[in-house]
Protein backbone atom coordinates (compact mmCIF):
# COMPACT_ATOMS: atom_id res chain seq x y z
CA UNK A 1 0.00 0.00 0.00
CA UNK A 2 1.27 3.61 -0.79
CA UNK A 3 2.08 6.65 1.42
CA UNK A 4 -0.44 8.43 2.30
CA UNK A 5 1.19 10.91 3.74
CA UNK A 6 3.61 11.58 1.43
CA UNK A 7 1.17 10.64 -1.95
CA UNK A 8 -0.27 14.48 -3.36
CA UNK A 9 -3.66 14.49 -2.79
CA UNK A 10 -5.22 17.96 -3.58
CA UNK A 11 -8.45 16.87 -1.37
CA UNK A 12 -9.06 14.37 1.31
CA UNK A 13 -11.51 12.39 -0.15
CA UNK A 14 -9.78 9.55 -2.43
CA UNK A 15 -10.67 6.06 -1.29
CA UNK A 16 -7.41 5.79 0.46
CA UNK A 17 -8.32 8.60 3.14
CA UNK A 18 -11.85 7.11 3.48
CA UNK A 19 -10.22 3.91 4.33
CA UNK A 20 -7.58 5.23 6.48
CA UNK A 21 -10.64 6.95 8.71
CA UNK A 22 -12.38 3.93 8.49
CA UNK A 23 -15.79 5.19 10.49
CA UNK A 24 -15.97 7.89 7.53
CA UNK A 25 -18.86 6.26 5.13
CA UNK A 26 -18.30 7.19 1.41
CA UNK A 27 -21.39 9.68 1.25
CA UNK A 28 -20.04 11.78 4.25
CA UNK A 29 -16.43 11.82 2.54
CA UNK A 30 -17.97 12.97 -0.42
CA UNK A 31 -20.20 15.88 0.84
CA UNK A 32 -16.49 17.14 3.12
CA UNK A 33 -15.04 17.48 -0.22
CA UNK A 34 -17.87 19.55 -1.81
CA UNK A 35 -17.12 22.90 -2.76
CA UNK A 36 -13.52 23.20 -1.19
CA UNK A 37 -11.60 25.82 -2.74
CA UNK A 38 -14.49 26.90 -5.12
CA UNK A 39 -14.90 30.52 -5.77
CA UNK A 40 -18.45 30.17 -7.26
CA UNK A 41 -20.49 33.59 -7.34
CA UNK A 42 -23.91 32.99 -5.16
CA UNK A 43 -27.21 33.95 -6.86
CA UNK A 44 -30.87 33.33 -5.46
CA UNK A 45 -32.81 30.98 -7.49
CA UNK A 46 -36.77 31.49 -8.23
CA UNK A 47 -39.33 28.88 -9.36
CA UNK A 48 -36.52 26.55 -9.92
CA UNK A 49 -34.66 28.93 -12.24
CA UNK A 50 -31.56 31.35 -12.02
CA UNK A 51 -31.84 34.50 -13.89
CA UNK A 52 -28.10 36.22 -14.41
CA UNK A 53 -28.38 40.03 -15.42
CA UNK A 54 -25.83 40.39 -18.38
CA UNK A 55 -24.83 43.73 -16.68
CA UNK A 56 -24.59 42.12 -13.32
CA UNK A 57 -22.52 39.01 -15.35
CA UNK A 58 -20.33 40.99 -17.46
CA UNK A 59 -17.98 37.70 -18.26
CA UNK A 60 -21.03 36.44 -19.69
CA UNK A 61 -21.78 39.27 -22.43
CA UNK A 62 -19.42 37.97 -25.02
CA UNK A 63 -18.46 34.53 -26.41
CA UNK A 64 -16.08 32.35 -24.63
CA UNK A 65 -16.45 34.26 -21.50
CA UNK A 66 -17.97 31.87 -18.62
CA UNK A 67 -19.04 31.75 -14.90
CA UNK A 68 -19.15 29.66 -11.99
CA UNK A 69 -22.35 30.42 -9.68
CA UNK A 70 -24.31 28.69 -6.99
CA UNK A 71 -27.78 28.63 -6.76
CA UNK A 72 -28.74 30.05 -2.89
CA UNK A 73 -25.36 29.25 -1.74
CA UNK A 74 -26.25 25.53 -1.67
CA UNK A 75 -25.45 22.68 -3.41
CA UNK A 76 -22.63 22.06 -6.07
CA UNK A 77 -21.75 24.78 -8.53
CA UNK A 78 -22.76 25.19 -12.02
CA UNK A 79 -20.31 26.28 -15.08
CA UNK A 80 -22.15 28.73 -17.17
CA UNK A 81 -20.37 29.56 -20.38
CA UNK A 82 -21.19 31.71 -23.45
CA UNK A 83 -20.66 30.03 -26.63
CA UNK A 84 -21.50 32.43 -29.20
CA UNK A 85 -23.36 31.00 -32.03
CA UNK A 86 -23.33 27.55 -29.97
CA UNK A 87 -25.62 29.58 -27.64
CA UNK A 88 -25.09 28.97 -23.96
CA UNK A 89 -23.74 26.04 -21.73
CA UNK A 90 -24.67 25.18 -18.12
CA UNK A 91 -22.96 22.24 -16.42
CA UNK A 92 -23.67 21.01 -12.77
CA UNK A 93 -19.99 20.76 -11.31
CA UNK A 94 -21.32 17.83 -9.38
CA UNK A 95 -18.73 14.79 -10.70
CA UNK A 96 -20.57 12.04 -11.74
CA UNK A 97 -18.13 9.65 -10.23
CA UNK A 98 -18.37 10.78 -6.09
CA UNK A 99 -20.01 13.49 -6.48
CA UNK A 100 -17.06 15.97 -6.00
CA UNK A 101 -17.15 19.79 -7.08
CA UNK A 102 -15.28 19.43 -10.32
CA UNK A 103 -12.94 22.34 -10.74
CA UNK A 104 -12.58 25.12 -13.84
CA UNK A 105 -9.00 25.82 -14.16
CA UNK A 106 -7.87 29.01 -15.56
CA UNK A 107 -7.47 27.65 -19.18
CA UNK A 108 -11.09 26.27 -19.12
CA UNK A 109 -10.00 22.55 -18.00
CA UNK A 110 -12.41 20.64 -15.77
CA UNK A 111 -10.99 18.28 -13.36
CA UNK A 112 -11.98 16.63 -9.96
CA UNK A 113 -9.45 17.08 -6.94
CA UNK A 114 -11.06 14.01 -5.77
CA UNK A 115 -9.70 10.86 -8.07
CA UNK A 116 -9.16 12.85 -10.77
CA UNK A 117 -11.66 12.47 -13.19
CA UNK A 118 -11.14 14.89 -16.27
CA UNK A 119 -14.19 16.42 -18.65
CA UNK A 120 -14.27 18.39 -21.73
CA UNK A 121 -15.95 21.49 -22.49
CA UNK A 122 -19.25 20.16 -23.24
CA UNK A 123 -19.04 17.80 -19.99
CA UNK A 124 -18.11 14.63 -21.54
CA UNK A 125 -15.79 12.61 -19.88
CA UNK A 126 -11.84 12.52 -21.06
CA UNK A 127 -10.18 10.70 -18.16
CA UNK A 128 -12.06 8.57 -15.63
CA UNK A 129 -12.67 7.01 -12.98
CA UNK A 130 -16.13 8.61 -14.06
CA UNK A 131 -18.31 7.29 -16.96
CA UNK A 132 -20.93 9.29 -16.81
CA UNK A 133 -20.88 13.38 -18.54
CA UNK A 134 -21.60 16.11 -16.35
CA UNK A 135 -25.09 16.81 -15.98
CA UNK A 136 -26.42 19.79 -19.08
CA UNK A 137 -29.26 22.00 -17.34
CA UNK A 138 -31.19 24.35 -19.75
CA UNK A 139 -30.23 27.50 -20.55
CA UNK A 140 -30.68 30.29 -22.66
CA UNK A 141 -29.82 34.05 -23.77
CA UNK A 142 -33.06 36.02 -23.89
CA UNK A 143 -32.91 39.71 -23.48
CA UNK A 144 -30.08 41.21 -21.18
CA UNK A 145 -30.46 38.06 -18.76
CA UNK A 146 -29.45 34.42 -19.10
CA UNK A 147 -31.74 32.00 -17.54
CA UNK A 148 -30.67 28.77 -15.97
CA UNK A 149 -32.97 25.72 -14.82
CA UNK A 150 -31.93 24.80 -12.36
CA UNK A 151 -34.59 21.71 -10.82
FE1 LIG B 1 -14.20 10.73 -7.83
FE2 LIG B 1 -14.73 13.07 -8.92
S1 LIG B 1 -15.60 12.21 -7.13
S2 LIG B 1 -13.30 11.62 -9.59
Amino acid sequence: MSDPVRDPDPCACTRRSVLIRGTLTIGAAALGCAGRGESAKEVPSEGGAVVLPLAEHPALANAGGSEVIRADGKGKPILVRNDGDAGITALSLKCTHMGCAVRVDEGGALACPCHGSRYAADGSVTKGPAKEPLTRLPATLGGDAITVQIG
